[in-house]
């Protein structure tokens, strides 16, 4: 695999100091039976940070993909996330040693509380928080973030924890630019990544993105996520086609007018575009 494929994803530094690769790939919803041959391709087209999760069940095909391709290690991003489950501090503990276990490449570059779920465990996800910055201290993930948080349980973590997030990791697309968490999670020095970034495809046929696509001669899918690129978000599309994998890794040769950015941010629908699951309210523990 050549270093060309990878050296234009642009890397960005998160507030502890370690860097992340802008562009991703995301596994949520491959079968787990084809999670090490669909990460295969992902690593052949050129992607070098993985988006995993224990939820999504795949991690052990995460893993196995990535030391079957004997990239070195250190060139590799990977994250996962703490299950719905396993908020107790000490169930924590074990879940994360689980993913360690599953995954088996060593450390993990960030690892992530999935959801606040602020209506069970007595709304102790602080605590949560806490719990997982001990990973970072003794060494075995770089990096720890949230997902999900909605403006008001950042709010809380400032209140009970001297840590503050890498990354919040939350739903953006251009039906839910979600302002609000971007804006909060960003004036605290934390970078936004933004979770289904086509909106599981349902941006890709609106007008106003087939109009800017057809002009600059880009698919809809390529224009949607290089408007995430130049928002400064981080990004890790799905996908399980190796054309649509190589289609969604070209994003660095080509750039967005601001009146162009502008068109794609004003199709927001606010709580209407959310395809996925309010925050405020998710309490599903699979
Ligand atoms: N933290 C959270 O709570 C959370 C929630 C959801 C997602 N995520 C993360 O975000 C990642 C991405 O989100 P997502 O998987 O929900 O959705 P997504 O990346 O917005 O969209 C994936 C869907 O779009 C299709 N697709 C991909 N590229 C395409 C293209 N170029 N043209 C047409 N269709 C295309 C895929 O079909 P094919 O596979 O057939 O190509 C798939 O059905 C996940 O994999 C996961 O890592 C996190």
């Amino acid at each position: 695999m050549s270093s060309e494929t990878t050296t234009h994803v642009p890397n960005l530094t998160l507030n502890d100091g370690s860097t992340i690769p802008q562009l991703g790939f995301g596994v949520f919803q491959v079968p787990p039976e084809d999670t090490a041959e669909t990460v295969t391709k992902a690593l052949e087209a050129g992607y070098r940070h993985i988006d995993t999760a224990e939820m999504y069940g795949n991690e052990k095909g995460v893993g196995e993909a990535i030391r079957a391709s004997g990239i070195p290690r250190d060139e590799l991003f990977v994250t996962s996330k703490l299950n719905n489950g396993f908020h107790e501090p000490d169930s924590a503990r074990k879940a994360f040693d689980q993913t360690l276990t599953d995954l088996d490449i060593g450390h993990l570059d960030l690892f992530l509380i999935h959801w606040p779920l602020p209506t069970k465990y007595d709304g102790t996800y602080a605590e949560t928080w806490n719990t997982l910055t001990e990973f970072v201290a003794d060494g075995r993930t770089r990096s720890v973030g949230v997902s999900n948080f909605q403006p008001e349980h950042l709010a809380q973590l400032d209140k009970e924890s001297d840590v503050v997030p890498a990354v919040n990791q939350i739903e953006v697309h251009p039906y839910l630019t979600n302002e609000k968490a971007r804006r909060a999670s960003l004036d605290r020095g934390i970078l936004v990544e933004a979770w289904s970034p086509i909106a599981q495809g349902a941006v890709l046929g609106d007008p106003a993105v087939a109009a800017i696509a057809d002009r600059l001669g880009r698919t809809p899918a390529q224009v949607v996520l290089r408007w995430h690129v130049q928002r400064g978000d981080i990004i890790f599309p799905k996908s399980m086609s190796a054309d649509r994998m190589r289609e969604n890794f070209a994003l660095f040769d080509f750039e967005l007018e601001g009146s162009d950015v502008d068109a794609v941010s004003a199709l927001d629908k606010g709580e209407d575009g959310r395809s996925g699951p309010n925050p405020d309210v998710f309490d599903y523990i699979p």
